[in-house]
């Protein structure tokens, strides 16, 4: 029997415990184990949870999970940037494995949690924090390690995707919109990480770094989000017969790299001009497989927990990358080059 610690019962955290209930026998089949939650760790253990639970399994004590020796793999959906990285730290520290879809984590500490997990011989995986439920990491660290990436290119937040295929196609305005984005679980807790664009740019920043095999840390972005993309702006790029969409991109040159998340004015019979509500989608370009897309929902409840639940079989079957999957080249950032080019 494999044990996990949960933490975190809130969107993603309800549809993990969702498919675990209705797909135990396809899971024990694939992984050769029962899985069951043991503990759920929340913030407030009075909120009115939406499904049915086995009795003291909540706790807001972290110490629960982490001094438990039969859980072996904590599962980390919180979405706090920094308890989120605490937790994760201790779980790794005391010999457990880690899933998580905090993408603010991923990003701010990639470095340091993939270190020690690989010194620790411990998986930290976080599939679910790019695209949701597209398998795009996965890919990225084991099919195509053997490219030369040389672009990476991407529609990678559902909520302005969401926010903006509606103000396109619905005439509505930008905070009704959100609304909605928020009541079907895709916005983040704080949805200026989405709206202004962070929340791309954290995810541009870890596929970056795992496509380019060296270091692209968040100031090495330009960015721009979608929170000043007024209704005129839409009706205006609509008689040019285009669209816009917020993109992110990372661009290896000759001599170095550029990086960028912004509003782009594309035409609408473009690729990513047909990535609507809250679909993802990235373009890689490598030197083997030539451009290769991926395409698929990048949030919401069940998309997202099955990412999550992805890393969690790969963990209990060993098939995932060993060691630190972070390469070590030395990268030159030539966004300066790219502002004067304006
Ligand atoms: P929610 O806000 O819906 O849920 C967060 C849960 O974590 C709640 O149960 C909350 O407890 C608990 N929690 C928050 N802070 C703490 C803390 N400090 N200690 C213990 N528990 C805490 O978030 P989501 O489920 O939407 O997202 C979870 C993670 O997944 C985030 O990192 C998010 O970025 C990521 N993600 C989300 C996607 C989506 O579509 N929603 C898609 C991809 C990634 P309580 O219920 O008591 O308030
Ligand atoms: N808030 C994020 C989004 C969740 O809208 O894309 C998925 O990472």
């Amino acid at each position: 029997m494999i044990r996990i610690g949960l933490l975190g019962l809130g969107t993603v955290g309800t549809g993990v415990v969702e498919i675990l209930e209705k797909r135990q026998e396809e899971l024990k089949f694939l992984t050769g184990e029962e899985i069951k939650i043991k503990k759920i760790l929340v913030k407030d253990i009075n909120k009115k949870r939406k499904i049915q639970l086995e009795e003291n399994i909540i706790t807001y004590d972290y110490d629960e999970i982490l001094n438990h020796e039969d859980i072996s793999i904590v599962v980390e959906l919180t979405g706090d940037l920094e308890q989120g990285y605490r937790y994760i730290k201790a779980a790794l520290e005391s010999g457990k494995n880690i899933v998580t879809a905090n993408k603010a984590v991923v990003s701010k500490y990639l470095e340091e949690l993939s270190s020690l997990a690989a010194k620790k011989d411990l998986a930290f995986l976080y599939e679910a924090s790019v695209g949701g439920g597209i398998p795009i990491l996965k890919s990225l660290k084991e099919e195509l390690a053997l490219n030369k990436i040389t672009e990476v290119e991407g529609i990678l937040n559902g909520t302005c995707n969401y926010i903006l295929t509606e103000m396109f196609n619905e005439e509505l305005d930008y905070e009704e919109v959100l609304e909605v984005a928020q009541e079907m679980g895709y916005a983040e807790a704080d949805s200026t990480a989405d709206v202004k664009g962070y929340d791309t740019l954290r995810k541009l920043r870890i596929l970056g770094t795992l496509a380019f095999q060296g270091e692209i840390n968040e100031n090495d972005i330009l960015l721009e989000g979608i929170s000043e993309i007024i209704p005129f702006d839409i009706e205006q790029i609509k008689k040019k017969e285009s669209t816009i969409k917020l993109i992110g991109e990372v661009k290896e040159l000759e001599d170095g790299f550029t990086a960028l998340v912004q509003p782009t004015i594309i035409k609408e019979d473009s690729y990513f001009a047909n990535v609507n509500n809250a679909f993802n989608s990235v373009v890689f370009r490598g030197d083997n497989v030539g451009e290769l897309n991926f395409y698929g929902l990048g949030a919401g409840m069940l998309p997202t927990a099955n990412a999550v639940l992805g890393d969690v079989i790969d963990i209990i079957k060993g098939s995932y990358r060993k060691g630190n999957p972070l390469g070590k080249r030395k990268l030159k950032n030539l966004n300066t080059k790219l502002k004067n080019e304006y």
